[in-house]
């Protein structure tokens, strides 16, 4: 069962989110994005966007968060909340190849918590932003 995300895990994910933005290595865009992502054991993991000069290897903010806690041994599911921000006129929102990515890794209950440089905060969860996702039949039958 998914507990709740209280306010103090969201100022936390956010502050975190905009701190690692800093690191992101963006020398085609020019667009950084920072993600934070806790895990349901209270770890934190975090995302910048990484470029690449051919361009289709860019990872974004949210899949360099997934991918490292993956790698660092977090099971999939085992996730509680993941905080975006990037310098959009609106809060920023997950591309649609993370959203698949994040539909497997999370699920679809999961809060996605979304900002912009001013300060604006919008909340999501996965499902609502992948309505009629791709699920193979082995994760469905999991679920
Ligand atoms: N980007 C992210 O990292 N996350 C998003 O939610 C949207 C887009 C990155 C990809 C690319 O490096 C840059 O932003 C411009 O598209």
């Amino acid at each position: 069962m998914m507990s709740k995300l209280t306010q103090q895990e969201k100022d936390f994910l956010l502050k975190e989110a905009k701190e690692v933005r800093e690191r992101a290595y963006v020398p085609y865009s020019h667009f950084k994005v920072g993600a934070a992502l806790l895990a349901e054991d209270g770890t934190l993991h975090l995302g910048c966007n990484v470029e690449n000069g051919t361009l289709s290897p860019t990872n974004c903010a949210e899949r360099t968060a997934l991918y490292r806690a993956i790698a660092d041994g977090h099971a999939p599911r085992s996730f509680k909340a993941i905080a975006v921000t990037g310098n959009t006129d609106e809060p920023i929102t997950p591309c649609g190849t993370c959203r698949q990515v994040l539909m497997e890794l999370c699920g679809p209950h999961m809060p996605v918590i979304m900002t912009n440089s001013k300060g604006e905060v919008a909340e999501s969860t996965v499902g609502a932003l992948l309505p009629g996702a791709f699920v193979l039949p082995e994760d469905e039958e999991a679920r």
